[in-house]
């Protein structure tokens, strides 16, 4: 399973980078507002930094939701770095717009997904990864999870080789639960990441392992 950190926060990607497990970064237009990242010279060269921080793939998404111009933002983003991938909006323009990118080379990654029938597009169209939002599910009591499972079988059925990037993480058990379903991948901001480290038993037994050592070593 590959680890991405969802974030635009350099410093998170940094820590994230340190524990030796991230393969690589998803952005979206949010996370970019949220580290205050404004016109098109500063956001081309914050993916520029980004991409250069981890060497695995970096979402980067398009803004204009027309044909042309996803097309057009989508070749001046896979310019900046080979790890680019562009995200594309699940809308109609999206869906002719990712098979067209796939046609060139272009890697994508599908965003905004919300059903099954969406995530079976994507894959028709041959998207590189498909982003299923679990938590936005779970925020209106949609089982989130089960979107995850939905979209493996349908895909495991087809053989279609669109990786599934389970995204819009809000907890450890999101990325556990989508492990065991058999995520491609997994999109976790900091924290849940963090989070998977720790365990009572484990402080206790160090505790104890260190406490034993000194007793009788000093
Ligand atoms: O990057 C897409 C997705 O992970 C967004 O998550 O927390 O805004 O629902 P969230």
């Amino acid at each position: 399973m590959k680890f991405f950190i969802d974030t635009a926060n350099l410093d998170e990607i940094r820590q994230a980078r340190e524990l030796g497990v991230l393969d690589g970064v998803t952005t979206n237009p949010s996370l970019m507002a949220r580290e205050g990242i404004a016109g098109k010279n500063a956001i081309m060269g914050h993916y520029a930094r980004i991409a250069e921080m981890v060497p695995g793939d970096v979402s980067a998404e398009v803004i204009a939701t027309d044909l042309e111009g996803m097309l057009r933002e989508a070749h001046e983003l896979a310019e900046i770095a080979p790890n680019i991938v562009v995200k594309i909006p699940m809308i109609a323009e999206g869906l002719r717009a990712i098979k067209q990118l796939t046609a060139e080379g272009i890697k994508t990654n599908c965003t905004l997904v919300f059903s099954p029938g969406q995530a079976l597009l994507a894959a028709k169209a041959g998207a590189t990864y498909v982003s299923p939002f679990i938590g936005r599910l779970d925020d209106i009591a949609t089982d989130g999870m089960q979107l995850i499972a939905d979209i493996r079988l349908i895909y495991d059925n087809y053989g279609y080789p669109t990786q599934i990037l389970a995204a819009s993480i809000r907890h450890t058990m999101h990325i556990i639960e989508s492990a065991r379903i058999g995520a491609d991948v997994v999109t976790t901001p900091l924290k849940p990441l963090l989070n998977l480290l720790h365990h009572p038993l484990t402080d206790r037994g160090l505790e104890k392992f260190l406490a034993d050592y000194k007793r009788l070593n000093g």
